[in-house]
This record gives C-alpha cells, sequence and structure tokens, in this order.
C-alpha cells in the first residue's frame, strides 16, 4: 500500500521521466486517504515520549498495523519555545531527548510519523488548554527552518497545519497563507510528506493543490451529535475530493464510548467516504468490539478503494439517506452503498437497483457483518434502526446510464465554507427539492458555476435535459435571473419563467452529448441564475 504524500524536486522530476511513457496506458495509481492515529482526542497536549512509544508498540501488536494503520501522528503538546535564533525548542520534561528520537522509533517498528503545527504563530493549545509553551511556536515567519527540522532533521513524513494563531489572532487569508507554507515544505523538504490543512471548515477548490487532505468541520468529540453533525457537513463535498485529496472528516472517536451502531455508523461512513482514518483512543486499552470494527477488512477497502471515490448522496427520502460509489472500477459493475438513519428512530429505506445504475440480477454483501445476502433484481430495501447504517456492496449484471444528476453532487469552484461572503454560493435545504437540497446563489459573475464534470453517455447523441431550478426572490428584479447552460463547452440560454418564484418550475433545452463523460455547466455571467434542485436526461431517438 502507497502512503507517502507530495513528491518533491527529484523525486518528482524522476516519478515524471520514468512513467510518462505509459501515463495513458495505465491507471494512475492514488495516495489513498491516511490511516494512522493521532494523540489529540485522548491525550490533548498531556503527550510525552513514553506514551507515544507506547501507542507505536501498541499499532503493531493489536493487529492494527497490518490492517493497513501506518501513521502515529504527534499532535499539540510537544513544543517547547523559540531560542533567540529563532529555533524551535521541544518541551524539556515531556520530550526531554527531542523529537528525533520519536521520529527514528515509530521508523523502528516500520511505521510513519506525523508531527503538528500552526499556521500562525501560537497554537490552538495555547488558545484553548492554556498551553503557555504554545505561545510564538508556530510557523509564521519560520516556514522554511521549521520544514528543514520537522523534515530533514528529525525525519516526519506528515505535518497537520493547524490555523489557530493564523486566523483568531492574525486574521490572515487562508489561501495565500497555506499557499506561502506548502511552497516552503515543497522547497525544503527532501522527502515525501503528506500535508494536512486544518481550518474546521472545507476552506474552498484551492486546497486540493496544497495538500492530501484538510478538515471540513469544527474538532469532533466522543458522542454521536459531534458524528452526526460531521457526516451531514460532508454528505455534499463529494465533487470536491478525488485524485488522491480527500475531505477529513476528523480523528477516529471509536473505542470512546459510543454504542454499537454508532461506532458503525461513524467507522461506515468515514471509510465509504475516504476520509483519513486516524484512531484517536488509547491503543492499550481498545474494548475488543471497536478494535475488530477497526480492522474490519471490508469496510476498510471501502476506504483504500484504488478509485479514491468519496461517496455522494443519490437518495434522501424521509429520514434516510443512501450514498453510493463506484469500487475498484470506474463505472463497473460493482458499487458500494450505504443505507444510512441519522435519526433517533428506526426507517425503511428504499431504493431501486436502476437509481443505483445497476441492472439484471445484483449479488448483495453485507460489509459490517460480512455476510453475503440473497441476490436483488429490483430494488434494495431495508429498515435501519435509529442511528444506524447499513453498508453493502453490490454486483449488477449490466451498467446503466445515469439519467439524473442532483445539484448538491455537483462541483461548485467557487464554494467555500468559511462564511466569509455574504451571498456565496451555498447548499439550501428545500423540503420539495429532489434530495430535498438545491444549490443557491449561482452567477452574478462568469466563474460562480454549477460544474457536472462527469455526465455520461453511452453512445453519446441528442438528449432533452429538464432542469428543475426555482427562482427566489431576493434583492435584485426577477427578471435579472438568467440561465446560461454550457454543455462541453457549448452555450445556449435556457428561457426561464419569470412568473414563478419561490417555487420549483421545470425548464428544458436540447443538448448534444458525446459518447463518455461529458461536461455540463451552469451559470449566468451577470444576473443571478435560479437555484438549481437537479437535471434529468432523456435520449431522442
Ligand atoms: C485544533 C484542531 C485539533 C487539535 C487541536 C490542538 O483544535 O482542530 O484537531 O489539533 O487544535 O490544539
Amino acid at each position: 500500500m502507497k502512503n507517502s504524500g507530495f513528491r518533491f524536486g527529484k523525486a518528482l522530476a524522476f516519478l515524471c521521466i520514468s512513467i510518462s511513457p505509459f501515463a495513458n496506458a495505465q491507471q494512475k495509481q492514488l495516495d489513498p486517504p491516511l490511516m494512522g492515529w493521532s494523540s489529540w482526542n485522548t491525550y490533548r497536549i498531556n503527550i510525552d515520549e513514553s506514551l507515544i512509544k507506547k501507542q507505536a508498540d501498541a499499532m503493531v501488536n493489536q493487529g492494527l498495523k497490518d490492517a493497513g494503520y501506518l501513521f502515529i501522528n504527534v499532535d499539540d503538546g510537544f513544543f517547547g519555545y523559540r531560542d533567540e535564533e529563532g529555533n524551535l525548542q521541544t518541551h524539556p520534561q515531556r520530550f526531554p531527548n527531542g523529537m528525533k528520537v520519536i521520529a527514528d522509533y515509530i521508523h523502528s517498528k516500520g511505521l510513519k510519523a506525523g508531527i503538528y503545527s500552526d499556521a500562525g504563530s501560537n497554537t490552538c493549545g495555547s488558545l484553548w488548554d492554556n498551553d503557555p509553551n504554545g505561545k510564538a511556536v508556530g510557523l509564521y515567519g519560520h516556514e522554511r527552518r521549521d520544514a528543514d527540522l520537522f523534515f530533514n532533521q528529525w525525519g516526519y513524513d506528515f505535518i497537520k497545519i493547524d490555523y489557530c494563531g493564523a486566523g483568531q489572532q492574525l486574521d490572515l487569508d487562508e489561501q495565500k497563507r497555506y499557499t506561502e507554507i506548502v511552497e516552503a515544505i515543497r522547497e525544503t523538504a527532501n522527502r515525501p510528506v503528506s500535508i494536512n490543512i486544518c481550518r474546521w471548515a472545507y476552506p474552498g477548490a484551492w486546497v486540493k493543490d496544497l495538500s492530501r487532505s484538510w478538515r471540513i468541520s469544527p474538532d469532533i468529540s466522543a458522542n454521536w451529535g459531534s458524528v452526526k453533525f460531521i457526516i451531514g457537513k460532508n454528505l455534499y463535498l463529494s465533487a470536491f475530493a478525488g485524485d488522491g485529496h480527500y475531505n477529513d472528516m476528523d480523528m477516529l472517536e471509536i473505542g470512546r464510548g459510543l454504542s454499537q451502531n454508532e461506532e458503525e455508523v461513524h467507522f461506515g461512513m468515514w471509510c465509504i467516504m475516504s476520509s483519513p482514518l486516524l484512531i484517536g483512543c488509547d491503543l492499550t486499552t481498545i474494548p475488543e468490539a471497536s478494535l475488530a470494527l477497526l480492522k474490519n477488512p471490508e469496510l476498510i477497502a471501502l476506504n483504500q478503494d484504488p478509485l479514491g471515490l468519496q461517496a455522494h448522496v443519490v437518495q434522501h427520502e424521509g429520514n434516510g439517506y443512501v450514498l453510493v460509489k463506484d469500487i475498484e472500477k470506474k463505472r463497473g459493475l460493482k458499487r458500494a452503498v450505504a443505507f444510512y438513519n441519522p435519526s433517533d428512530s428506526a426507517c425503511t429505506i428504499t431504493i431501486p437497483l436502476s437509481t443505483l445504475e445497476l441492472g439484471g440480477k445484483t449479488k448483495v454483501r453485507d460489509l459490517i457483518k460480512r455476510e453475503n445476502e440473497p441476490s436483488v433484481s429490483n430494488e434494495l430495501s431495508y429498515t435501519i434502526p435509529a442511528r444506524s447504517v447499513k453498508m453493502v456492496s453490490l454486483e449488477g449484471k449490466t451498467r446503466l446510464e445515469p439519467s439524473r444528476y442532483e445539484a448538491e453532487t455537483a462541483f461548485l469552484p467557487q464554494y467555500n465554507d468559511l462564511g466569509k461572503r455574504s451571498r456565496g454560493i451555498d447548499f439550501k435545504q428545500v423540503d420539495e427539492a429532489s434530495g430535498k437540497m438545491l444549490v443557491a446563489n449561482i452567477g452574478g459573475e462568469a466563474e460562480n458555476t454549477i460544474d457536472w464534470n462527469e455526465v455520461y453517455s453511452q453512445k453519446g447523441g441528442k438528449y432533452t435535459i429538464k432542469i428543475a431550478c426555482m427562482i427566489t426572490t431576493g434583492e435584485r428584479s426577477l427578471t435579472d435571473h438568467k440561465l446560461l447552460l454550457t454543455v462541453n463547452g457549448v452555450s445556449q440560454f435556457v428561457p426561464l419563467n419569470t412568473e414563478v418564484v419561490n417555487k420549483l418550475q421545470t425548464v428544458e433545452a436540447v443538448i448534444d452529448l458525446k459518447p463518455g463523460y461529458n461536461t455540463i455547466q451552469m451559470g449566468s455571467p451577470y444576473t443571478w441564475a435560479p437555484n438549481i434542485d437537479c437535471f434529468e436526461l432523456i435520449k431522442q431517438n
């Protein structure tokens, strides 16, 4: 299993030269989501040399290394102070022998080592855990010096870069600040380094160029409300992940008091959504059932699947969600599906196989119980208990052409969750919308679009596109709404009924698709576009 992050300098040049003749013939091998352990959830800043070494020992002894967990990540709490020359010193009592011995010890076990810092001057621990040693030890003004220390002198393979000092205290711009840091690391580190950006909200499409994973939520805690909240945050972010870069749902709280069903939701959803899997409990005392869940090879395989996809919501009716993703081969016959019930009462979830784009007698396997179930031919239907998930893999006989595309699964180039723009493009819950969700605030500038980058047509040809959308009353006059539809770079305005306001309407156009993948974009360069619910494609004869 390949677990390295960025390829720098010479390594990158070598890699490009060595694979380029075959680049088109082979499927690119992607870095999978990171798997390992992090000190934060259980110990916060109260860590030391012997504790970290014991966790590394337990990673091996508990069979977790063999299951694929490789990283031992030291989070906040190792800082000492910055000396007069600007050199970072480690905590004299907690890590009297420094941090290199820790990385060496971790490496001696065949594991990889992770470290932590802040984009600003002061760490989160200095703000929230009253850690006096967290002052002036962040990367701000010391990017290259610290990169040399962490990666070249100490030998760490991963870094999580937090934002407390940079955001709350210095009010820096996220994209600019993280770009400076990542460029410094790329230019300085002489080993592959995996980078995690920790801004506690989806920060924008730029983050994919800078990191292997990025946090999308505030800190997790060991209770159901927190797990459910973070899943909710990630439900519609699948288009922003991919190509070896992942939405980070934060460290696992498994083995820290959740019920069995809640732990299955937690692990199952982190796996199918391809989040990094960083265990957060004391590895020496994990309850047996939690350990077995963390080692479930079929769930881990979903997470580490070579396609590196995050499942998207394909149906949301009543309280139940159905999420799906391809596994092993894109548009092949195998798909993984989660039937997720976040509510506090049981619910029945039924979905036609055709909505999952599969046809014929379809094999079903329960990935939590690790048992085959009877094959199905028409639909899947399960009663899911409160706060529970059923995870299955399916293998159909045929793969069907999709006909409906939801707005909330599309790529939104201008979307972020930083809350800094009053009318930024956003998701909007509307009960009568398909999947109960719209994308709102599209248009106003040419770049503020909604993009489906993989609209699939088996044979190509002419299609009628039916677009469900909603004009909402806003600060501009209603006639200001326009809908520019662009298919594979060819644009047309689709007429809207401007009399229908705050209600769904369906508008249509005729488009040409080519065989294979197509791009469909909607927007309006000078006015608002309507909110978009979904579109359907109907092939013309
Ligand atoms: C922030 C991060 C946490 C953890 C702490 C350390 O809150 O989001 O994951 O790293 O800082 O202080």
